[in-house]
């Protein structure tokens, strides 16, 4: 069965081929490469023995896009990575962003819609939720004005699907919205690659314990949560990946209660910054070089998952730890070093 999906060769993206191969799908893999290396192919070969197939094309180019799924019919799925990630850099260039991630959707769409078999698999965010009222956030929680165009590109993109589904009786999609995925696939194979300074935590504390930076600035220490620092559920990526191969079985099999469905993908338990750091402090046997500093404007205090929905429906639950997670990304790093 082929599968295509955008955006292949990313942090996400690439453990979902490699999940999806494990399972026998074909993968068609289509990326522009503007944040990502075909390294990663090597990575997936090495890890399943299988090479995806492979297009390097810019979703932006609508006329590609077309010629694309014309020789590829027999898609039965898409599973829609492709699209800009960074919160500051979408605030410095929102056009960049609503083109990249705003217009490629749409031009998937309108081709995916055309062909016999319609199956969509979204990469939405708990950024959807904004700061929310009650924890742990379900998926009925209100949808809050969006904090940055990077956000308002993952509401923006849900609504598109949910527009299109209305009137498509054929068109099944399923929004997963990612809480904070991290860590690495366990052959460190593959994993994450921050281009420039990491903005993300993660990749900011290994690249600090490996050298790469002096310090960890943590940001803020005065919120009202257990030791002052924010709260996140960090959820690791294999586990993210999974429940994409999960989903797209959902729609597979029509096992989907309506043609939109949404998803949270979290492990339903929040961590302090603090309590991250500790991890990977008890893991990697180091002792982290960090300081306290102000607080990032745009940083919600808390956001963790009830990810009840998700267990019931799906019948996914993450597996990892946060100890595994952050273990799995401190191999990674020693291997890119
Ligand atoms: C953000 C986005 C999310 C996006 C994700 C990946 C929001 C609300 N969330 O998540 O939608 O999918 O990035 O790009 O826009 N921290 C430090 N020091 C650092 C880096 C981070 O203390 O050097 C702290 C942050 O203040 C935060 C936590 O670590 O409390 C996690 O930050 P980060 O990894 O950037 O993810 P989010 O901001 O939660």
């Amino acid at each position: 069965m082929k599968i295509l999906v955008t955006g292949g060769l990313g942090f996400i993206g690439s453990h979902t081929v490699v999940e999806l191969q494990n399972k026998g799908y074909q993968v068609v893999i289509i990326d522009n490469l503007s944040n990502a290396s075909l390294d990663v192919l090597e990575g997936v070969f090495a890890i399943t023995g299988r090479v995806p197939i492979f297009e390097k094309l810019d979703l932006k180019d609508k006329s590609a896009v077309q010629a694309f799924f014309k020789v590829h019919q027999d898609i039965q799925g898409i599973i829609h990575f492709a699209a800009n990630k960074a919160v500051g850099e979408s605030v410095v260039n929102p056009l960049m962003y609503y083109e990249n991630n705003i217009n490629t959707l749409v031009y998937v769409l309108q081709e995916l819609t055309k062909l016999k078999v319609s199956n969509f698999i979204f990469s939405s965010s708990c950024t959807v939720y904004g700061q929310a009222d009650i924890m742990p956030i379900a998926e009925t929680a209100p949808i809050k004005p969006a904090e940055s165009p990077y956000g308002n590109t993952k509401q923006i993109g849900e609504e598109i699907i949910q527009d299109t589904c209305n009137i498509n009786a054929k068109l099944n999609s399923i929004a997963l919205r990612y809480f904070n995925p991290i860590g690495a696939h366990e052959s460190a194979k593959i994993g994450e690659l921050p281009i420039g300074v990491p903005q993300n935590l993660i990749p900011y504390i290994t690249q600090t314990a490996i050298g790469l930076r002096d310090q960890l600035s943590v940001f803020g220490n005065d919120y009202p949560t257990i030791d002052g620092t924010c709260v996140r559920d960090y959820i690791h990526v294999v586990d993210v990946a999974k429940a994409h191969v999960v989903a797209l079985q959902r729609l597979l099999d029509h096992k989907n209660q309506t043609n939109f469905e949404v998803f949270n993908l979290g492990t339903g338990t929040g961590s302090t910054v603090l309590e991250v750091i500790k991890a990977f402090e008890k893991v990697s046997n180091t002792k982290l070089n960090y300081k306290i500093v102000d607080r990032r404007p745009g940083d919600v205090v808390s956001a963790f998952a009830d990810t009840s929905k998700a267990n019931l429906e799906l019948g996914w639950k993450a597996e990892h730890t946060l100890e595994q997670a952050m273990l799995s990304s401190w191999k990674w790093q020693k291997v890119l070093k």
